[in-house]
């Protein structure tokens, strides 16, 4: 009989041979300037080669005021491109398919690092990790990013991911903009929820327009900050099906402004599943989940629950690159 882990699904033209996905986990090994190392291909094609169905490929900055440490990937250069191509091919030789995670870090950047102050909604320190005042960004500096994000997603179509993931959750830009913590704008891009969605909106709707119609979008959405003051699980309900009807064709699922490994949930076993079931009932697209999941058996029960479509392996799968394998 065959394993519900072990079957495939197809999103648009991407037909991931399983239902196991690597998460998107920096490790902090491109050289200085963000290009792709040997390292790094040999981290990823390690774990391709060994079963995993998707990888997405780790937070990249779109621009370089978005990069958070050195050494992080890049992709806000044409230059970047053929070097990701021969990764993407390599990895693809695998069966494996792979998507890459488009990011900013707005306040969690560093102005030592930067050389510059970082950017964000709001001119307030990071509440989680209060490194440099950020500026606050100006109406023509977002529709700039917006477009920066867009340029991103087309270098990764042209060096050959088979999808793009846009990153909204774990404190970073997407999510600043989104939190009442960390946006105290006056404009049309802040106060209301509403408000506070639209440059998540406009990112995800710019980027939908930059890769083919074919390609399937994954966005990870933060299941509220889990501090007080922030993002709650109603927004959560609130921003998902919003985010689809904008382009998302999967909903990656995380959450936490300190982080995706929120203490207090982190000896749970699959502590995003509850949050995962429930967008899965206001939304038809499927979704991953990822957080604390280690045992196949647990996985395979979220699956035959309906909880998840996709399972997302993190730490699990840095211990061992073997994880899928041995199913
Ligand atoms: C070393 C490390 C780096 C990570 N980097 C990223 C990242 O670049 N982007 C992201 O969205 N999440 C990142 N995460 C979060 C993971 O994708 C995942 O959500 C988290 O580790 C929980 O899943 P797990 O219990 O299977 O490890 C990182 C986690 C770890 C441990």
């Amino acid at each position: 009989m065959h394993s519900s882990l072990l079957s495939p699904l197809a999103i648009k033209n991407m037909i991931i041979r399983n239902r196991i996905v690597m998460s998107p986990m920096a490790i902090y090994k491109a050289d200085n300037e963000g290009y792709i190392t040997s390292r790094i291909k040999e981290h990823y094609l390690q774990r391709a080669a060994n079963g995993v169905g998707l990888i997405i490929v780790e937070s990249t900055y779109v621009t370089e005021r978005g990069k958070s440490k050195g050494k992080q990937l890049g992709i806000y250069s044409d230059r970047q491109v053929p070097a990701l191509k021969s990764f993407t091919e390599e990895i693809k030789r695998t069966g494996c398919k792979i998507a890459l995670q488009l990011n900013h870090s707005g306040s969690l950047g560093q102005k030592e690092l930067l050389g510059v102050s970082p950017e964000a909604p709001s001119a307030l320190l990071h509440p989680v990790s209060p490194y440099d005042m950020p500026e606050e960004l100006n109406e023509k500096r977002l529709r700039q990013l917006v477009n920066e994000f867009g340029d991103a997603a087309f270098r990764g179509c042209r060096a050959g991911f088979d999808a793009v993931e846009i990153h909204g959750a774990n404190g970073y830009l997407l999510n600043q903009f989104y939190s009442p913590l960390t946006n105290k704008r006056r404009d049309s891009y802040g106060g209301t929820r509403e408000k506070r969605l639209r440059f998540l909106l406009e990112v995800i709707q710019k980027v939908r327009s930059m890769i083919p119609s074919t390609m399937p979008l994954l966005f990870r959405l933060s299941t509220g900050d889990r501090m007080k003051g922030g993002l709650t699980d109603e927004d959560t309900y609130y921003a998902a099906p919003r985010i689809v009807e904008a382009g998302v064709d999967i909903i990656d699922v995380s959450g936490g402004l300190r982080g995706s490994r929120p203490e207090e949930m982190d000896n749970t076993e699959g502590y995003f599943v509850p949050l995962s079931r429930e967008i899965k009932k206001i939304v038809k697209v499927p979704v991953i989940v990822t957080g604390g999941i280690k045992k196949t058996e647990f996985a395979e029960r979220v699956l035959l629950n309906g909880e998840a479509d996709l399972i997302g392996i993190g730490r699990a799968l840095l211990e061992d690159p073997e994880w899928a394998k041995k199913i």
